[in-house]
């Protein structure tokens, strides 16, 4: 589905990221796990076009998307979170969706400039599918309000609505839980179970290693930019070099 192969980034004389091969199957939730520091968020951007890598591939089946813009790279499936703050305050919920579908399917822009005789079947499209999305991600009912109404989980599943208007083949998630309390983190989990039921395969970078274990089908951990182990669950739960690297108190589950 996704392969990672040899990624490295250097930052000056600093190596975030060294090596890091992997293959992501369909249908599957792969998490990266590691440290804060361990070079995950860099991985992540070196997967989704945002940064350039100092070395290594990144490929969509046989095709290579390492160097292209991340844009080319929505359009061959892959799509991340983004981050809440890059939602519209003074938009509605709805507008927000209706805006990055349009985004997404590119045809919106020039129907929309124009109002070409096209324009206002696509709106009625492109609202469809925002509501259908929004209903998918448990928002349906905060359609009319404005983002600084919603909660910090609620932006949360919005900004995971929006990764899924282009109806991705896999879905990339940087610590999508960063900041939510247990019982919110639980909540999150489910819709990325629910991700998975509908066949698009996740890719979870994470350091909150209970939330993990539970969900995740494989496993990657990362150590000062270094994979040091891959596997199911019980494998990264028994593994010296996940142990050593935990037990050196960075990891908080
Ligand atoms: N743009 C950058 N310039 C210089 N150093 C960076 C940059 N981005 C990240 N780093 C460094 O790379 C390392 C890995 O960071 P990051 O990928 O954010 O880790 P993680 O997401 O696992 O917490 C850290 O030491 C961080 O300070
Ligand atoms: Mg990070």
């Amino acid at each position: 589905m996704l392969s990672v192969k040899s990624l490295t980034k250097q930052f000056g004389g600093l190596t975030a990221v060294r090596d890091v091969s992997f293959d992501i199957r369909p249908g599957e939730v792969f998490a990266v796990i590691g440290p804060n520091g361990a070079g995950k968020s860099t991985l992540f951007n070196m997967m989704t076009g945002t940064l350039k890598p100092t070395w290594g591939k990144v490929f969509i089946g046989e095709d290579e998307i390492s160097g292209r813009r991340p844009y080319q790279i929505v359009a061959r499936g892959v799509a991340r979170i983004f981050q809440t703050t890059s939602l519209f305050d003074q938009l509605r919920v709805i507008d927000n969706m209706m805006i990055a579908y349009k985004w997404r399917t590119g045809l919106g822009f020039w129907n929309t400039l124009l109002h070409t005789p096209g324009w206002k079947k696509y709106q009625a499209e492109a609202f469809m599918n925002a509501m259908e999305t929004l209903a998918f991600v448990g928002l349906a009912e905060k359609s009319e309000q404005l983002i600084p109404t919603l909660s910090q989980e609620e932006q949360k599943r919005l900004a995971i609505g929006i990764a899924l208007v282009s109806k991705p083949k896999i879905v990339l998630l940087d610590e999508p839980t960063g900041g939510l309390i247990q019982e919110e983190t639980d909540r999150i989990t489910r819709l990325i179970e629910k991700i998975r039921e509908q066949g698009i395969t996740v890719c979870l970078i994470e350091h909150k290693m209970q939330m993990i274990m539970g969900l995740a089908n494989r496993i990657a951990v990362l150590n000062y930019g270094e994979k040091i182990a891959e596997g199911t669950p019980d494998e990264i739960k028994n593994n010296q070099a996940v142990i050593e690297a935990y037990l050196g108190g960075e990891i908080h589950a």
